[in-house]
């Protein structure tokens, strides 16, 4: 990916000496009455893709938010290589999120720009990049996700699943170390869903860096994922590798995994 060696790295050249980019530990967060995150322990692998699972409304964005230090915890860490994120200063805090790519739910796109436009965005405001370069970079990823031919299209004008597949590329430009996506799957048909499963998994293979997938679809959590996290109540109450996972005996893991009615998982 020759395109990506012209962005100036910032002051974060080294790269993570433990196989974990990010740590959550002992995190906390309410809303009013509500505890949504009661406690979170959960370490990122780096070079690899784990999938956070969890029922709708448990807080996964919220926790997704904590990761990239847009919301702070009420208590407890979040390390990001090594660094509490709100430990530092604002400045170092701005240049860690940099590491981040994020595909938010719709792909967050900006209507009245068009897709060209939308993933040249971070590269206008963050760097000093040419618009040669700039064009070299952004072409790169759109061919990467298949959408060279849509670059003059309004975000309206496409498709959702292409709509994602922009929001990908867009996460990717400033070369993350750490890309998240949340809810990938919602609004797609299971074929498109798979598919995007599949160029997660490509784009991960050719880049590398920590994947985060949340999500409460159990197929793509199969389709892509090396760990998986469950998220239940705002505590993790399983963490492991993909095959320990789908092969667990736990009561709650299984009856999760197979969406039964039936088990120790309630409707409140
Ligand atoms: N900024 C906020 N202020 C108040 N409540 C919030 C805020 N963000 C999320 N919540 C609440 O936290 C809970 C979890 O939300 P969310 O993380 O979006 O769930 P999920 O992504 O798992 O569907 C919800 O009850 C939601 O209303
Ligand atoms: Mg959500």
């Amino acid at each position: 990916m020759t395109a990506n060696l012209t962005i100036p790295h910032t002051d974060f050249e080294q790269q993570p000496n433990s196989p974990h980019s990010i740590e959550l530990v002992g995190v906390r967060k309410s809303f009013g009455s509500g505890n949504i995150l009661d406690g979170i322990d959960l370490t990122f692998v780096h070079n690899a893709i784990t999938t956070v699972l969890g029922p709708s409304g448990t807080g996964k964005s919220v926790l997704l938010k904590h990761i990239v230090g847009l919301l702070e915890p009420d208590e407890g860490e979040v390390r990001v290589f090594g660094s509490d994120i709100w430990g530092v200063s604002e400045h170092e805090r701005y240049e860690l999120r940099k590491r981040f790519g994020v595909l938010f739910q719709d792909g967050a796109l900006f209507g009245s720009m068009n897709i060209y436009d939308n993933v040249a965005f971070p590269l206008r405001k963050h760097t000093n990049l040419s618009e040669v370069e700039i064009r070299d970079i952004v072409m790169s990823h759109l061919s990467e996700v298949g959408l060279e031919a849509a670059v003059d299209k309004a975000p309206n004008e496409i498709s959702g699943g292409m709509r994602k597949r922009a929001g990908f590329a867009r996460a990717l430009v400033m070369r993350p170390d750490v890309v998240l996506f949340d809810e990938p799957d919602s609004g797609l048909d299971p074929v498109r869903t798979k598919l995007l499963g599949r160029l997660i998994q490509k784009v991960h293979r050719q880049h590398g860096g920590t994947y985060i997938v949340i999500t409460h679809d159990i197929p793509t959590a199969r389709e892509v994922s090396d760990h998986v996290a469950v998220l239940w109540k705002g505590q993790i109450v399983h963490a492991g590798s993909a095959e320990e996972t789908f092969a667990s005996d736990d009561p709650f893991v299984r009856q999760f995994l197979a969406g039964a009615a039936d088990g120790p998982l309630g409707m409140d």
